[in-house]
């Protein structure tokens, strides 16, 4: 089977070298990709946002799944037309990707199911935005309602802060996506991610995973698409990944009540609160770094998966994982997430991947003809490690990351840190 893999970062490189180990998988097309490679996958130069683009190719190319990794192009409802031109499609259709592609959206269906949320209110002018503000009083959080790149939300300490985040969103830092704002009530507690497969009716629950989503150690600095990530979680309780679990499996019967074909992963990011776990938002897709040690410590066929999500018909399988624990440390370029040099060659990554259980996944990187490998972006590399403790895999990742080398290698040296000292790190 030909697969069309869509999108550039680590998540896809994941994805393709998890599919191509497959006995089932033919060639498998990446659009655009990077400079990862994998047996049997080509990269193609391809606009993943344009639907007709997308379905003229993966015809032409007798494709018979097309995967989508990012948001943007399930928000244009790339998918809907791929399944309506008879392909196989892994990904939500443009209005089950609205619970990503909108805050307000996501926010009033858990509303609507009864799925547990901070309290919010939604705003279209500034004068009532801050006046809400003032009702509520800070620590108080503000979010672009739309897609910004996980840069739209801001967690403001003080009301100053919270009204210059107002004040920016509606005067277009992040474009149409800040026409409207969406503010919430400030939770605290440790971060979980729980991402499920679903065919719009079963839930097949991956591991839970924690991303690092500061830049810099510590938990400092500004906010990144993430810059580390383990998985799984040993500071959640068992009624804590009950109550996620169950609050995923409500959800997708939920986006099925509304009428809505949820075909994908659904990722449900979680704050686990003294009550109890709520959800900070919802993603359409897999995420990234996340996917990074979740496809590693997956022992089940991944096309077989993504085949049956995609064919509505998850209900025969049953996921089979490894014991290991994975840990994942994102190698950056200086300066990110601000701005950054490209084309700076890279070295050493044959041999971080030569030990054992250590896994290399590009992200923004180019291959030369020659086989060099270049800096092509913000997130240039994620090393991710397994082992058979926790402690043995982050000792591993970072064992790989000290034999890799680009100018201004920018990485956090605590991924995991704060999860080997327990819950009492987060109070
Ligand atoms: P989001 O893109 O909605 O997940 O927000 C990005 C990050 O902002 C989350 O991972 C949290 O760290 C933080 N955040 C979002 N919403 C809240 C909230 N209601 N209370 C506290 N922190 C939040
Ligand atoms: N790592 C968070 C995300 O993919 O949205």
């Amino acid at each position: 089977m030909d697969v069309l893999v869509l999108g550039s970062g680590g998540r896809e490189h994941a994805i393709v070298s998890s599919l191509a180990a497959s006995p089932r998988r033919g060639i498998i097309y990446v659009a655009p990709g990077n400079g990862g490679s994998a047996p049997g996958a080509v990269n193609v130069d391809l606009d993943i946002n344009d639907a007709t683009a997308v379905v003229d190719y993966a015809r032409r190319n007798e494709v018979e799944l097309v995967v989508i990794g990012p948001e943007a192009p399930l928000v244009a409802g790339v998918a809907d037309a791929v399944r309506a031109a008879g392909i196989l499609c892994f990904g939500p259709g443009a209005r089950g990707a609205q619970m990503e592609g909108s805050k307000q959206f996501s926010k009033e269906f858990m509303q609507r199911h009864n799925i547990p949320t901070a309290a919010f209110g939604s705003f279209t002018s500034a004068d009532a935005a801050y006046e809400y503000l003032e009702q509520v009083g800070a620590p108080i959080v503000v979010k672009a309602d739309g897609l910004a790149a996980g840069k739209g939300v801001t967690v403001a300490e003080d009301l100053e802060q919270a009204r210059q985040a107002v004040q920016e969103c509606f005067a277009g830092r992040f474009g149409d996506a800040g026409a409207r704002v969406v503010i919430e009530e400030c939770m605290s507690g440790p971060e979980c991610s729980l991402l499920v497969f679903t065919d719009g009716h079963h839930v097949l629950p991956m591991a839970p995973a924690q991303d690092h989503k500061r830049a810099y150690d510590g938990d400092t600095g500004p906010n990144t698409g993430g810059m580390g990530v383990y998985s799984p979680v040993p500071i959640v309780t068992d009624d804590e990944y009950a109550t996620m679990l169950t609050l995923m499996e409500q959800t997708v019967a939920g986006l099925a009540a509304d009428g809505i074909d949820y075909r994908g992963v659904l990722y449900g990011g979680f704050m686990l609160t003294a009550d109890g776990p709520k959800v900070l938002e919802f993603n359409a897709r897999f995420g990234d770094p996340e996917t990074q040690v979740i496809l590693p410590r997956l022992r089940s066929d991944l096309l077989d998966v993504m085949v049956a999500v995609a064919r509505g018909d998850v209900g025969h399988i049953e996921l089979v994982w490894r014991d290991d624990w994975a840990v994942s440390v994102v190698l950056a370029s200086e300066g990110y997430p601000g701005d950054y040099r490209k084309g700076l060659p890279i070295s050493g990554i044959a041999d971080a991947a030569a030990l054992c259980g250590v896994t290399v996944y590009h992200a923004g990187t180019r291959r030369l003809a020659d086989g060099t490998v270049l800096t092509n972006g913000g997130r240039v590399l994620n090393v991710t490690a397994l082992g058979s403790s926790f402690e043995q895999a982050q000792s591993k990742a970072y064992q790989a990351v000290e034999l890799i080398d680009f100018e201004g290698k920018q990485y956090r040296t605590d991924i995991g840190a704060r999860a080997l000292r327990g819950r009492a790190a987060w109070s």
